[in-house]
């Protein structure tokens, strides 16, 4: 195997913030990166940004920025999420970079000399904002874009094509002759079938905008721009020094290109094509996930429903929601995103099966040997238990190989459920009431080698959450642990458990108002809301906020929540409103009860923890605490303020 591994993520485009689904990719691809250095490959990782094409260059408009600005602005805006995300890439590539134009305009002219180029007119329906071409009988009722639904544009322009025809048959002989190019199989399958159906040649550069690579100068052709995804698709090769000074094309070919199922076409089908014509070696895999979704609908921008991923690292741990990410969806089918999935997990998986076992052995130790455990015996007299667990972790990489991550995860999971079996069928305590000291070690022992062992595997998920599990087992994760404890099957006889602080605290509800989808797409937070930049608003948009005096009828608290009150509000309505407040920390219900507040009455409802709310109280906060807005004197109910 080559010892050289190189990874990538998608290079996101500049015209939307980062969601959970950008972070899923990137962190799947961070999981492979970080597995292929466990395993001591070396290895490269790659993400970044697209910031050219029409898509851009619009959304810029639309704001008055201009796009490099535009793109500079959130550029940054993923790099600092990665970084905050401690996102193990060796390179964030901009297509705005200067060696990246370069290199693009270095690959067209390889094409055109080869001959793969030619000048033509190009005919055809555009949608924007996925950047692609479609005929005529591909479209929706007339103009949709059969892909995202959007009206198309008719376009007509001259245009330089890549002979995509020409590759046909060296695709296919690909997908048939390398069985794991493209991944999931069924994913795979799709591609060929399109594929089949006959492939057209590829319009490739644009004469009606300006945000893009030139063409190369000596080509003398100067209002064309290329067409974003030969740029975009380049990238994988640009940012190892192609086109320059080629200093890191060792790596190439990529083990592994991380995308999703949106972007497969153009990278199991124009790629391998534009790679075949520059005279590269293909790809390893290409991995297609499936998408994100809230209540079926993929996670975007335009549909507003989206989950700020840093909200969800930030309120339920980063690496409880990476576990979270790569446990919960097979690869390459959708997940739809809930909040109590990902609690689940966490108190059952991570607290109650993972971090139980080791406060199981770091109490047993503790009590039987002053934390030292010599495991001398394991072998002998845990034969079977050693050998189910070896069965397993035999056939357990191969599938992180294949991204069937969830199989992966599954699997250590039920490595887990055999140590605690151990326990509960050897009844360690038993035996030390019976004098069986070593009998008792041995339990541990075994427990903490198999405990060990997952750390190891599960590391490349959840690398810090592992190295505090290692630490306390008194070892350290590195090529040389995994060398040992997973492809030598050695055990590790002596231990010094330490007692750490639980790393699963039990999560009791759920920490993020996520907005009903079609909402906007803002998520609120549960705590502290940050100051915001105060923007000027004219008198009308003031006077869409309906405020009104409320009285409360009815206040009691909600049951396993630390911070939330229900109350039941009269606003001058036929009914009263019900309203889950957080202020539990700061009021009784019963001091509540027939008081005055000021509610937000136009607020769309939301669901807090299930439960429906209709309207949101004011109230000011500063560090000794909160207080509810209320009118000096009594007023009607539903009297409006303002
Ligand atoms: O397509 N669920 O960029 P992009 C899961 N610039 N993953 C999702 C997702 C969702 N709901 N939404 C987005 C582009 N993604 C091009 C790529 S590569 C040479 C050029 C992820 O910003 C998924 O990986 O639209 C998808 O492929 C990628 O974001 C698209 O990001
Ligand atoms: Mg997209």
């Amino acid at each position: 195997m080559n010892n050289k591994a190189y990874v990538t993520t998608p290079i996101y485009y500049v015209n939307d913030v980062p969601h959970i689904g950008h972070a899923y990719t990137t962190i799947i691809a961070d999981t492979m990166a970080r597995y292929y250095r466990l395993k001591g490959r070396e290895t490269y990782f790659l993400t970044g940004t697209d910031e050219h094409g029409q898509k851009i260059e619009e959304a810029a408009k639309s704001r008055n920025r201009n796009p490099q600005e535009y793109a500079d602005e959130i550029s940054g805006k993923f790099k600092a999420l990665w970084d905050d995300f401690d996102i193990s890439y060796d390179k964030f590539i901009r297509t705005t970079d200067a060696d990246h134009k370069l290199g693009v305009q270095k690959a067209f002219k390889t094409m055109f000399d080869k001959g793969d180029i030619y000048k033509g007119d190009y005919e055809g329906h555009y949608c924007v904002s996925c950047e692609t071409f479609f005929t005529e009988t591909q479209l929706i009722d007339g103009d949709g874009c059969p892909d995202c639904g959007k009206p198309t544009n008719l376009v007509k322009e001259e245009s330089y094509f890549f002979k995509l025809s020409s590759y046909q048959e060296q695709l296919l002989k690909w997908y048939h002759d390398d069985e794991q190019c493209v991944l999931p199989k069924g994913k795979k399958n799709e591609v060929i079938s399109f594929v089949k159906q006959g492939l057209r040649d590829l319009s490739i550069t644009r004469t009606s905008f300006d945000w893009g690579v030139k063409l190369p100068e000596e080509m003398g052709d100067p209002k064309h721009v290329m067409y974003v995804w030969l740029d975009a698709l380049l990238n994988y090769v640009t940012a190892l020094g192609y086109g320059k000074d080629e200093e890191n094309m060792d790596f190439w070919p990529a083990t592994m290109h991380l995308v999703g199922k949106d972007i497969l076409r153009f990278h199991a089908i124009y790629w391998p094509a534009f790679l075949m014509s520059l005279g590269l070696p293909l790809p390893t895999h290409i991995a297609a996930h499936g998408w994100w979704t809230r209540n079926g609908e993929k996670m975007s921008k335009s549909k507003g429903n989206v989950v700020n991923p840093k909200e969800v690292a930030d309120a339920y741990g980063l690496e409880n929601f990476r576990y979270f990410m790569l446990r919960e969806v097979p690869f390459g089918q959708d997940g739809d995103f809930s909040q109590k999935a990902l609690i689940d997990r966490i108190n059952s998986d991570l607290g109650n099966e993972f971090g139980n076992l080791l406060n199981r052995i770091i109490g047993m130790s503790g009590k039987y040997s002053q934390s030292a455990v010599t495991s001398k015996d394991v072998k002998a007299l845990h034969v079977k238990e050693l050998s189910d667990v070896e069965e397993i972790l035999d056939g357990v990489e191969k599938k992180l190989n294949e991204l069937q991550t969830n199989r992966y995860l599954e699997d250590l999971w039920k490595v887990l459920t055999i140590a605690n079996g151990a326990i509960t069928a050897h009844e360690p305590w038993v035996k030390i009431k019976n004098g069986d000291t070593d009998g008792a070690l041995a339990v541990v022992g075994l427990v903490a080698n198999i405990l060990a062992r997952v750390t190891v595997l599960v590391s490349p998920v959840m690398p810090k959450t592992s190295s505090k599990i290692a630490a306390a087992l008194g070892f350290e994760i590195n090529t040389e642990s995994y060398t040992k404890l997973i492809q030598n099957r050695e055990l590790l006889n002596d231990f010094v458990i330490e007692k750490i602080p639980p790393l699963f605290p039990r999560i009791e509800e759920e920490a993020i108002e996520t907005p009903e989808p079609s909402t906007k797409p803002e998520v609120k937070k549960k705590k502290e809301t940050k100051t915001k930049e105060e923007s000027i608003i004219t008198i009308d948009q003031f006077f869409e906020t309906s405020l009104k005096i409320g009285t409360i009828l009815e206040a009691e608290e909600v049951p396993k929540s630390d911070r939330l009150l229900k109350l039941k509000v009269d606003v001058g309505e036929e009914n009263p409103r019900q309203v889950i407040a957080g202020i539990k920390e700061y009021y009784a219900p019963a001091d509540l009860i027939n008081t005055q507040v000021c509610i937000v009455a136009n607020l769309k409802p939301a669901k807090i923890m299930g439960m429906l709310s209709q309207g949101m109280l004011l109230a000011a906060k500063d560090k000794d605490g909160l207080a509810l807005m209320r009118p000096e004197t009594p007023k009607k109910s539903g009297s409006s303020v303002g």
